[in-house]
């Protein structure tokens, strides 16, 4: 069938795993014609509430959809394929996204393959920065995840690290709580940090003296605890909050970077691709600019909206699986681990 073989060339994305609704509409796997988010607002719960992010998704999803083609000036019957999350993620958030997909594809005649999430965030550096160097590493560090993976090529994987407990954005996020800051965290603690000095408060920097590739950020949280402990009550005064958002900063970057440039050595990796939500501090950022710079390795980090969750990685990476000869699965599920995503995370 002529329409399947070139399924890949006007791909629909469709992002739902978490709280933030995505669609965008790609062309040739290079040229986004049109990208929405919406995201959810917290400010009612602090956080993340499943059913809440699932119910919303039902809402919004036929509405984006609509509003994406119409903003790429392309008919329901001009798309090629649909790429939808199908794991990891909220169970009843992927759910919404797959069946929507499935529906729609049936009704357009078009293949609909499933991009696991983790992988699209691997490689959204591609869609400003074009195709990677190879070998590269990434680091993909977002509130569910801290994963430091060489990267052979599409499809080609060896993961060297991750998250023991809590994940770089996730420390982020409980640290602005502890801190009295809203949430998410990472962007205020991002601003407070600035006018902070980061050797104000001598805090840990988790696993760094150890060998391997693994994080850990439970420790550094209890350490943020019990240095404010001290300060006594709140409310505490702004410089204090300043400081500690600094040093704790200071002690992520440090863990990250460190652990990164390791990660190259090992590999001989000739870049570093980012991704994910806390890609978008800015003294991660400034960090790793400094150190790929003295080692001549290319540094691509996506802008601030392809960084955090978004439908334009999925429809990349659809777009590339449909062009590998991948069919469709009429039979897609949501798959909510990790572990059972496909990913080669195991390591010896
Ligand atoms: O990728 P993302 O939007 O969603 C997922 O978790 O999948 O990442 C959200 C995480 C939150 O934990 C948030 O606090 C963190 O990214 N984040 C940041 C910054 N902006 C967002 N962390 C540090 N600095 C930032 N500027
Ligand atoms: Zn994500």
């Amino acid at each position: 069938m002529a329409a399947m073989r070139d399924a890949g060339r006007l791909v629909l994305g469709i992002e739902t795993s978490c709280d933030d609704t995505s669609v965008a509409v790609l062309e040739r796997g290079t040229t986004l014609r049109s990208h929405l988010i919406a995201a959810q607002d917290h400010r009612l719960y602090g956080g993340v509430v499943p059913e809440l992010a699932s119910r919303a998704h039902l809402e919004l999803l036929p509405k984006l959809v609509e509003r994406a083609l119409h903003e790429a000036k392309v008919a329901p019957g001009e798309l090629t394929g649909i790429a939808v999350t199908r794991a990891p993620g909220l169970v009843g958030s992927l759910v919404v996204g797959v069946a929507f997909a499935k529906a729609y594809g049936l009704a357009l005649g078009i293949p609909v393959t499933g991009v696991n999430h983790i992988e699209a965030h691997l490689h959204s550096s591609a869609l400003e920065h074009g195709q990677s160097p190879y070998p590269a590493v990434a680091l993909v560090v977002s509130g569910g995840h801290t994963e430091l993976v060489e990267v052979r090529g599409f499809g080609d994987y060896r993961w060297l690290g991750s998250t023991r407990d809590d994940a770089a954005g996730e420390a982020y996020d409980k640290i602005a709580k502890l801190l009295g800051l809203g949430f998410p965290g990472g962007p205020e603690i991002d601003r407070r940090a600035a006018n902070g000095r980061p050797d104000a408060f001598d805090l840990p920097r988790p696993m760094l003296d150890r060998p391997g590739l693994d994080f850990s950020y439970s420790g550094l949280k209890t350490a943020v605890a019990t240095a404010l402990r001290k300060q006594g009550e709140p409310p505490y005064p702004v410089g204090l909050i300043d400081d500690l958002a600094a040093s704790f900063q200071a002690a992520v970057v440090d863990t990250l970077a460190v652990k990164s440039m390791r990660a190259i050595e090992a590999t001989g990796a000739r870049a570093l691709n980012l991704g994910g939500g806390v890609a978008c501090n800015r003294e991660l950022r400034r960090r790793l600019a400094v150190e790929c710079e003295a080692r001549g390795v290319a540094l691509r980090i996506p802008t601030p909206r392809l960084c955090a969750d978004n439908a334009a990685m999925i429809a990349l990476v659809g777009a590339w699986q449909f062009d590998r000869g991948d069919v469709g699965d009429p039979e897609l599920d949501a798959v909510a681990a990790l572990e059972e995503s496909g990913l080669p995370i195991l390591r010896d």
